[in-house]
């Protein structure tokens, strides 16, 4: 009963999307959010705010993400680089991301969403690490949205990653050199059990992937927007959505 009151509310939502086509929805959206220190600049407020009023954005995305039948979304949530930024920030991102995952556990999980990591979540503070461990596993046999939380992430770090793992399974003759292709490398990467991201969104104005997905994003359809992140609300996820159904994805090919 539960579930055809969620597909019946889904549908009715959907049929007032006049410019969407719903059959050709992204399959997996990554969205590197940026700008939440000018937002919170504009207003004279400490960056945490910023990142705070980014918190919010992130709900109302992934709703709509799920609401619009997007498989999976990637969130940069922190790269390799940003712990270069002030201990004070640093701590504060590492708290939003605990009080996160407390507060909206419940409701994500209702909404049978699966969280989902990338990056080397070992060099987190304790606290996110367990708090991230319970996600995964109360959700891991959830079948909704996959929301995939990029965390002390770096393209480069990935590539060289998975470059040190080929090696070690070479060296133990686990594979041969002629195995190793494209294929065969994406097995290797963090985002190894999902397809490749078909739009990536970039807010904020800069228009730059600062290593996220550097080898998934090879034919990904990139959007960018002079919007801030924590302004970035579901009529932008519209737009980029209704953008890249506009485009012609060739990938190398001629139609
Ligand atoms: C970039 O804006 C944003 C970040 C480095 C962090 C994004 C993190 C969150 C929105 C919240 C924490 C994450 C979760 C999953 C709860 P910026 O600070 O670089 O902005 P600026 O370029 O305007 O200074």
């Amino acid at each position: 009963m539960k579930n055809l009151f969620a597909f019946l509310k889904k549908n009715r939502e959907i049929t007032n999307e006049p410019d969407l086509d719903m059959t050709k929805i992204p399959k997996h959206i990554a969205i590197i959010m940026d700008g939440n220190g000018r937002w919170a600049k504009e207003r004279n407020l400490p960056r945490a705010l910023g990142h705070k009023a980014g918190v919010e954005a992130i709900r109302k995305i992934v709703k709509e993400c799920d609401r619009l039948g997007v498989e999976y979304l990637t969130l940069y949530a922190f790269s390799t680089e940003n712990w270069n930024r002030p201990v004070k920030e640093i701590d504060s991102l590492m708290k939003l991301l605990v009080d996160y995952l407390k507060k909206e556990f419940e409701e994500l999980n209702a909404n049978d969403v699966v969280i989902n990591s990338i990056g080397n979540i070992s060099k987190l503070p304790l606290i996110c690490r367990e708090e991230l461990k319970y996600a995964y596993e109360k959700t891991k046999d959830n079948k909704g949205l996959i929301l995939n939380l990029a965390l002390n992430y770096g393209g480069r770090s990935e590539i060289v990653d998975a470059v040190k793992e080929i090696s070690a399974d070479l060296i133990n003759k686990k594979i041969s050199k002629d195995q190793i292709n494209e294929d065969l490398f994406s097995k290797y990467m963090y985002t190894s059990k999902m397809p490749d991201p078909d739009l990536i969104i970039r807010p904020s104005g800069e228009l730059r992937l600062s290593n996220f997905l550097l080898w998934q994003s090879a034919y990904s359809e990139l959007w960018f927007s002079d919007i801030n992140w924590p302004d970035f609300h579901e009529k932008e996820l519209q737009s980029a959505i209704e953008d890249y159904q506009k485009r012609d994805r060739r990938f190398g090919k001629v139609k």
